[in-house]
């Protein structure tokens, strides 16, 4: 077992400086995450260690050393470069969990781009908004997934390139089509790096708003200082660990700690490109032997119906260290994890916006199942009063999560939207857009969101943008989404709809829609109810009372609803 000493000692006379000293950076120096996670690394006369152990629903399997991660990253920055992608333009990341998402997102920072990953089972009107509102230069995809690319093409005059990573050379390639393939292209051993500084642009992660179309959350080559640290102190990364982290990169988790903090910790890591199975999940732990494990409530959830007998048929005795984020970690699950792996998942919390862990459970903290745990070292978190912004001062008492702006992986912005961003701040403070209680003992409780964006198995929904999509089928008038209990997924998307004149309600429209919403938007943001009603409630202006909508499916009092009519 590591041992760092307490929460309380390693709480006491935090610095940041901690992670700049380890990872050699002094203020003006230069620092590109790309660098940091593969060359540096093989300075450090790591280079021959496993970087990537690779493997997918079909049994292929990949392995790359940092040496190789290092080369294949300068091959990738040096094709971009010829193509003309210079420093501070945006290149998307449209792929599955292939090795290339991987050592493309370094390649693009290495050269001073943006990386802009997005999940690969995205529809392309929620490709649109996000390439579009980036004024994205060029998007690197699988040939699966390009013909979502090229519906829109013609849409977005900024985008330059499409790269196909296996392009099949029989079919010929189409308007701003480029072919690149990482396993035929000639290795560069060296690459000129851009030399970034702290503050510049790195990676651009779109995020659900309630209001309004996602929001682009700007990061910076700084935010290597909190990951870094947050994973060696809170997810117990060490040098001989074998570390599996099974978010997508298309979501914060998988980049903040899917790439940038493993591999900048120069530890090994592991992907398993394939959908959710239990049995599939165990027997890549145990052949992988992995030691420590960060995951999301929804599959841990998954895991537990999978029953406790399917885990006697795997040697799981690699498994070290747990920890889950993305949605409230119910209490069972701690339980159940100490049962069957005789380990605790350990809840942390955070957002795309902080960029890296906020809240946790340090391993060797006492753990009170339920709680998200304390704030990070040079975290200062409070819960404010609603109504005056106030931190409440006595334990127990539900207010809103906030905390003091500075911390090292902040967001900067939100891309081309200063203002939304600005409305983040109240006296001083960040607000999260979430609810909790703290209790005497410092432990956050979370309560529930702030606002009407749905949290599906870890993934946020804007019922914004649903409604939006439902609008545009040709049988919906009005639509109101909201979200509805789920056992597994804790919630999943539901939408009100009503029909314009001559459309009549039936399951095979209900379907028709579902299935509209999944191509046009994502299998997340599809509702997974439709319920057909004759007039929505809205306010005397004419606004749609979700909240009303919610109270009903949660089976929650509506509340005073003079208050909603002015909304
Ligand atoms: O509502 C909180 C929930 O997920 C939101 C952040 O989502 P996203 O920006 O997609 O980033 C997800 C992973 C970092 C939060 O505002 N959330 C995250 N962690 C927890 C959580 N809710 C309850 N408990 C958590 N541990």
């Amino acid at each position: 077992m590591y041992y760092f000493g307490t929460y309380e000692d390693r709480a006491k006379n935090f610095d940041w400086s901690i992670s700049e000293k380890e990872l050699e950076y002094k203020a003006g120096d230069v620092l590109n995450i790309g660098w940091y996670c593969s060359d540096r690394i093989c300075k450090m006369g790591k280079g021959d260690k496993p970087a990537l152990l690779w493997e997918n629903q079909a049994g292929k399997e990949k392995r790359y050393t940092y040496h190789d991660v290092r080369r294949a990253s300068n091959t990738i920055g040096a094709f971009l470069r010829g193509l003309g992608i210079k420093d501070g333009d945006r290149v998307c990341l449209f792929m599955d969990k292939v090795p290339e998402l991987y050592i493309g997102f370094l390649g693009v920072l290495k050269i001073g781009a943006i990386a802009q990953p997005l999940f690969s089972a995205f529809g392309d009107e929620s490709l649109f908004i996000r390439l579009n509102d980036a004024q994205t230069k060029a998007i690197i995809t699988q040939r699966k997934h390009a013909p979502k690319v090229r519906k829109i093409l013609d849409k977005l005059p900024a985008l330059e390139h499409l790269i196909i990573i296996d392009h099949d050379p029989a079919r010929p390639l189409g308007p701003r089509e480029v072919a690149f393939s990482l396993d035929g292209a000639a290795p560069v051993e060296t690459l000129d790096i851009f030399p970034t500084k702290a503050e510049m642009p790195s990676v651009l992660h779109y995020t659900s708003g309630t209001t309004g179309q996602p929001k682009g959350v700007k990061h910076v080559h700084y935010s290597l200082i909190g990951q870094y640290l947050t994973a060696r102190w809170v997810l117990d990364i060490h040098d001989d660990d074998i570390y599996w982290c099974t978010a997508d990169p298309g979501w914060v988790t998988g980049t903040s700690y899917g790439i940038i903090a493993p591999w900048a910790l120069g530890a090994t890591q592991v992907v398993l490109d394939s959908g959710f199975s239990a049995e599939a999940w165990y027997r890549f732990a145990e052949k992988m032997k992995v030691t420590v494990w960060y995951s999301a409530p929804t599959a841990i959830r998954s895991l537990m119906k999978a029953g406790d007998e399917i885990v006697k048929k795997f040697n799981l005795s690699s498994l070290r260290h747990l920890a889950s984020v993305g949605e409230p970690l119910n209490p069972e699950a701690v339980i159940w994890s100490e049962r069957v792996f005789g380990l605790p998942f350990h809840d942390t919390y955070w957002q795309t916006e902080t960029g890296a862990i906020m809240l946790t459970n340090f391993p060797g903290m006492k753990i009170k199942p339920g709680s998200m745990g304390r704030p990070f070292p040079g975290i200062t978190a409070t819960v404010l009063d609603p109504k005056t912004y106030e931190p409440i001062t006595e334990p127990g008492r539900v207010g809103l999560i906030a905390f003091q702006p500075g911390w090292p992986s902040m967001m900067r912005t939100y891309w081309n939207n200063e203002h939304t961003y600005k409305a983040k701040f109240k006296n001083g403070w960040y607000l999260s857009g979430d609810r909790a209680r703290i209790d005497k003992d410092g432990y956050f409780w979370f309560t529930g969101r702030d606002d009407d964006i749905i949290n599906t198995g870890g993934h946020l929904v804007s019922p914004f943008e649903v409604e939006s999509a439902l609008l545009e089928h040709q049988a919906v008038a009005e639509s109101a989404v909201v979200a509805k209990p789920d056992e597994v997924n804790m919630e999943v998307v539901k939408a009100f709809v009503t029909l314009k004149p001559g459309f009549t309600p039936s399951p095979d429209l209900e379907l028709e829609i579902m299935n509209f919403i999944r191509k046009k938007l994502s299998p997340l943001a599809m509702p997974q109810e439709i319920e057909y009603v004759d007039s929505l409630p809205k306010t005397r202006s004419g606004k749609i009372m979700r909240r009303v909508l919610h109270a009903k499916e949660w089976g929650e009092e509506i509340g005073d609803l003079s208050t909603l009519e002015n909304d």
